[in-house]
């Protein structure tokens, strides 16, 4: 295990609330990315199931599995040495039964590193959070807009503006509190409710289309730097990483197609005796 001196834990995000710290979450899946935003103060890197879009190229999250997660997870704990590192439930890892739900999120911290897990869903998955936590793994909820289930529930909807499903968002984030998730990330929810939730309970609430009010925020570094073609409107770009790619690999082509790559400096030569004895054993 990758030693990791000054490393933040769940209490210490719980700490920072109470506090009045606002805390900055960030999404990695690989060992460079990781290392960089570590070394860049974020506070908590979540191994999100976005991996599947931003990183696997599939039209939705439903589609990476708990292997692949695992291996994502490996990655990024190998690289990290300050941050808490959370692992995202895959879909269908944690909704067929408490015990394969317990046995996958024990599979991210035993063989990816992690340090929690976090899983989609409301009020249904109480005795799935209870489990995990009573196995000894601290657990993110995720309520709001869950990509996970945008087929079944209600797409890719901005959540709450209605007086009903505001209450169900809130009735929602109330039940994960009690059943002793760590936290929660609240996705695209309206900042009414957000705001609600943020002064109610005692554990931070992480936003991503959530508004200012929420205890932290969490993007996706693909939208983040600019490496994703399909950003939701409530993400920020903050660099464009694809154009600097394009540019570099361009010039590489361009480079190779004209013989200027590789120059003298990227070269290596035989010392002249040696060079010699070999055109000598060669020559003829
Ligand atoms: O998978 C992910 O990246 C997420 C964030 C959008 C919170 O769940």
């Amino acid at each position: 295990m990758t030693d990791r001196p000054e490393r933040l834990t769940a209490r210490h995000l719980i700490r920072m609330k109470s506090k009045g710290q606002r805390i900055a979450m960030i999404t990695a899946y690989d060992y460079p990315t990781a290392r960089l935003v570590d070394e860049a103060g974020v506070d908590a890197i979540l191994v999100g199931d976005s991996a599947a879009m931003v990183v696997l190229g599939y039209p939705d999250t439903r589609f990476i599995g708990i292997e692949e997660m695992a291996t994502f997870c490996r990655a990024v704990t190998r690289a990290v040495r300050r941050a808490l590192v959370i692992g995202d439930m895959p879909f269908m890892s944690y909704q067929v039964s408490v015990e394969e739900a317990v046995r996958n999120a024990g599979k991210l911290v035993k063989e990816g590193g992690v340090d929690a897990v976090k899983l989609e869903g409301g009020r249904q998955y109480s005795e799935v959070i209870k489990s995990i936590v009573n196995a000894g793994i601290p657990v993110m909820g995720h309520v709001g807009m869950t990509p996970q289930f945008f087929v079944s529930s209600t797409g890719y909807r901005l959540r709450g503006k209605r007086v009903e499903d505001a209450e169900e968002v809130i009735r929602d984030a109330l039940e994960v509190a009690r059943a002793g998730a760590f936290s929660l990330v609240l996705e695209f929810t309206v900042a009414d409710v957000a705001e609600y939730l943020s002064s109610t309970l005692e554990i931070p609430v992480i936003g991503i289309g959530a508004g200012p009010k929420c205890d932290g925020q969490v993007l996706v570094l693909h939208d983040v730097i600019g490496l994703y073609e399909r950003s939701p409107p409530f993400a920020k770009r903050y660099a464009d990483v694809a154009a600097a790619i394009l540019h570099a690999v361009r010039s590489y082509v361009e480079e190779v197609k004209t013989g200027s790559f590789p120059g003298p400096e990227h070269t290596q030569f035989m010392d002249v005796a040696e060079r010699e004895e070999l055109l000598r054993r060669f020559d003829g």
